[in-house]
């Protein structure tokens, strides 16, 4: 034990590592690896249920396999009766990321396998999860503009049948493959705050649905997954492509932070930037597309000129999305619909790691104050 005068505050717990992982490495450098797998090598070549698999399975399925998945997958896309009624009576000025933690939480009341947590009814849960978040999202959205939400289809891949569930219409092959893009790109990301915050939960040896309802949280701030939201809010709000520089010049004056910009452990280029970047380019025949496209290259030259920060994920997420037809309050839960895949296998992984993550504080304050009774004060 430590001295509470000797310990030493690594604050913000940069630098810190606080477990093993083989779940993802993200390299300051600029790349990211998924159990092994640079990034680089997957995004295009996978689908997002490939990703999913290797993230929980700690290896990519064979063919077999991955179809057995998706058919799993594609089963638990249903959501039980009083989720969806509860999520019809919400206000529609909640947003849908609190909606989302809310009805995760309500989701652990109807597993199907109850108290079982054993490895193998875990596994199932993770896969169910997957599944579930979102459908869960598209309910949030159909439910507001008073629709139903499409049954999932067999002959559907899984993105395909979230984006059919969520808008209503079925997407045609270009709008399957960014989204299976991007949630290939968004899956894992290390220790980032909300994995965290979902190990922390399962180290007390708390159900998966606990954990997952925490990320969501954390996942919520606009410090991490709610800045893709801030984003468009940015873009929306700058009007003209000649007003990029005054606005952003403004923003830097007054000390503010430029949302989408920055990051924890890269000093390089975040490498899903690119791929997002290059996703975005070749959805530019949209003319509002291009409009947004063309004020983000004048604002990532800008930021970079003045403060040597790059764009982080959720710069050209957000332009991604909405070229998807996603609406921005949206953005952040998409995000979670495919970090759950991540979250699930690092929560398996702290199961099997059996270690309550509890650090120390150092306690600054007072010792041994005079007390006084409340009629005295
Ligand atoms: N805009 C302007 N300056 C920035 C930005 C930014 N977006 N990000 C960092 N900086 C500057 C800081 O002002 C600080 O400068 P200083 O040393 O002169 O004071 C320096 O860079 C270091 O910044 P910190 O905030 O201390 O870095 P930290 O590692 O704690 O924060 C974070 C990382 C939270 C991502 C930060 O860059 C940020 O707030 N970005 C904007 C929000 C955002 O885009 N979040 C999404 C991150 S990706 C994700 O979570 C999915």
């Amino acid at each position: 034990m430590i001295n509470n005068s000797d310990r030493v505050v690594v604050r913000g717990l940069k630098d810190v590592a606080a477990a093993e992982t083989k779940v993802s490495y993200v390299d300051f450098n600029g790349f990211l690896y998924y159990l092994g797998y640079n990034i680089d090598d997957l995004v295009g070549k996978v689908i997002y249920a490939e990703i999913a698999y290797l993230l929980i399975h700690k290896r990519l399925p064979n063919k077999q396999e991955l179809d057995n998945f998706k058919d799993e997958l594609v089963t638990a896309m249903h959501l039980p009766e009083p989720i969806v009624d509860s999520i019809k009576r919400t206000p529609k000025t909640c947003h849908p990321m609190d909606i989302l933690r809310t009805e995760v939480s309500h989701l652990g009341e109807y597993d199907v396998e109850g108290k079982d947590f054993s490895e193998a009814a875990n596994y199932r849960r993770a896969t169910r999860l997957i599944a579930q978040l979102p459908v869960i999202v598209a309910t949030i959205h159909r439910s507001r503009l008073n629709q139903s939400v499409p049954e999932p289809k067999r002959e559907y891949g899984f993105a395909e049948n979230f984006l059919h569930m969520f808008k209503g219409v079925v997407p045609d092959e270009s709008e399957t493959n960014v989204l299976h893009r991007y949630m290939t790109l968004h899956a894992d990301h290390g220790f980032n705050a909300s994995t965290f915050a979902a190990r922390v939960v399962a180290s007390t040896n708390s159900d998966m649905y606990s954990s997952v309802s925490a990320a969501i949280g954390a996942l919520k701030g606009p410090l991490h997954g709610g800045a893709s939201e801030k984003v468009m809010d940015m873009l929306d709000d700058i009007n003209l492509e000649e007003e990029v520089e005054e606005y952003i010049y403004g923003l830097l004056g007054d000390q503010k932070k430029i949302m989408g910009f920055g990051h924890r452990i890269y000093r390089a280029q975040d490498p899903r930037t690119k791929h997002l970047r290059g996703m975005v380019e070749d959805l530019c025949h949209r003319e509002r597309t291009l409009g947004l496209y063309n004020k983000c290259i004048k604002i990532e030259q800008i930021v970079f000129n003045r403060k040597k920060i790059y764009p982080n994920v959720d710069f050209y997420a957000a332009v991604t999305m909405d070229a998807l037809g996603i609406p921005k309050e949206f953005f952040t839960p998409f995000f979670a619909s495919s970090r759950i895949s991540g979250w699930v296998a690092h929560v398996i992984e702290q199961y099997e790691d059996a270690v309550l993550l509890r650090p120390e504080s150092k306690y600054i304050g007072e010792f041994n104050k005079p007390f006084i009774p409340i009629e005295n004060r």
